[in-house]
């Protein structure tokens, strides 16, 4: 006879601080936007948080992990980055770090490169960097095209996230490429028409990088609303290299996240104070392209929502470590540990609208990191530290 349920429960015991997320996820957690829990333990089912409280409370259940008296988070969100490309720009960023000031022209280097690049090493290079991500406690990843521009090249893209990420972004609107370069509203046409209709389906997402350079305020209305034409919701790069129309933009067409926010004038906080948009702040980007960081503490004031992610891409930011970005956080912009923290995970899941993310609450996936340390503030207190011990995903242990 087969058995009726083959679902077994894991107990992980002696978690002596568990950030939840959620001060709901039990009695025991405190009333705060982490729901800490001291000395918790937590009940894993299948590819679910079961339960989470006090150690002594625990249930029994069909097995047991030992965590030793460490600390337990949510697996990161990583909510942006660009890794389907080909190449790298090893060579920019030594040239940068010499002086030379970054800027959008140096997507074309990658653009190039992706399309000489085969689908199997498109692909390649993709799993490889998400079980890097993997590796320092990413999740859940977004990724999104970008640097192929051509609808054939941008739909491949796609297609391959599809196979490898929860969540894929269409970001045809990257910059004009060379063969459009005397006519960028015939660009447009094609990003909001033929490649759109071949992108929507592998695609919940829709991007424009709206910067001086790249794609002005009307250019990116146009292809936002086109994507929302075609069941895409939006999300916007915005404010990276000066300010501009896209956080306003972002906001008024109810984008789930502006990214970058690096340069904001009040009127763009205050609009995102009023809003459910969420800003995304991307550390790893003014790290590598050595500029000054976006103000966190400015935004959280506000009653901004704040997600943390790596913006993982080869020109402004090659990092695909999310306890870097929540250590340069803490140290730049102005973040507490705590804030940081959450921003990473549940602030990543809010910039997906993701409420089964980013939580260690019962009902949530089981995405669990255990780290080698005894409290979540070790991620900023020691950078650069390999502090991601285990992680589970969807309920498997995979490291
Ligand atoms: O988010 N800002 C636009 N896109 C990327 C940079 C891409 C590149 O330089 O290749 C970003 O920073
Ligand atoms: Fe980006």
């Amino acid at each position: 006879t087969t058995p009726l349920d083959t679902t077994t429960s894991t107990l992980v015991t002696r978690i002596a601080a568990l950030v939840t997320n959620d001060h709901h996820s039990s009695e025991a957690a405190e009333d705060t936007p982490l729901g800490l829990i001291r000395d918790a333990a937590v009940v894993i089912e299948g590819d679910r948080i079961a339960w989470v409280g006090a150690e002594s409370e625990a249930p029994a259940t069909d097995s047991r992990v030992d965590a030793g008296g460490r600390a337990m988070i949510p697996g990161f969100v990583d909510s942006h980055s660009h890794l389907l490309f080909g190449g790298d720009r090893t060579e920019e960023f030594g040239a940068r770090m010499s002086g030379r000031p970054y800027s959008a022209g140096g997507i074309r280097t990658t653009v190039e490169a992706t399309r000489r690049t085969t689908d199997e090493q498109l692909a390649a290079n993709l799993a490889r960097h998400v079980r890097e991500a993997l590796r320092q406690g990413t999740t859940t990843l977004e990724t999104k095209s970008g640097y192929g521009l051509t609808t054939e090249d941008e739909a491949r893209a796609l297609r391959i996230a599809d196979d490898h990420v929860d969540e894929v972004t269409y970001l045809g609107a990257h910059v004009v490429p060379p063969e459009y370069a005397g006519d960028p509203d015939g660009y447009v046409d094609l990003v909001t028409g033929p490649m759109l209709a071949a992108c929507a389906r592998y695609a919940r997402w829709v991007d424009v990088f709206c910067e001086r350079g790249a794609f002005d305020g009307d250019q990116a209305r146009a292809v936002l609303t086109a994507g929302i034409a075609h069941g895409l919701v939006p999300r916007v790069h915005a404010g990276q290299l000066g300010p501009g129309p896209g956080v306003r933009l972002a906001v008024e067409l109810d984008a789930a996240s502006a990214d970058h926010c690096t340069h904001l004038t009040d009127a763009d906080v205050d609009a995102l104070a009023g809003s459910r948009t969420v800003a995304t702040l991307l550390p790893g980007c003014e790290f590598s392209t050595r500029s000054p960081y976006p103000d966190a503490r400015r935004l959280l004031d506000a009653g901004v929502t704040v997600a943390l992610s790596t913006d993982c891409n080869p020109g402004s930011s090659y990092t695909s470590s999310m306890p870097f970005c929540v250590a340069v956080a803490v140290r730049e912009m102005g973040m507490t540990p705590d804030e940081a923290v959450w921003s990473a995970t549940a602030g990543g899941a809010a910039a997906l609208r993701r409420i089964d993310i980013g939580r260690i609450t019962p009902g949530a996936r089981a995405d669990l990191v255990l780290l080698d340390a005894p409290s979540h503030v070790h991620l900023a207190y020691r950078p650069g530290v390999p502090l991601v011990a285990a992680v589970w995903q969807r309920g498997t242990r995979v490291l």
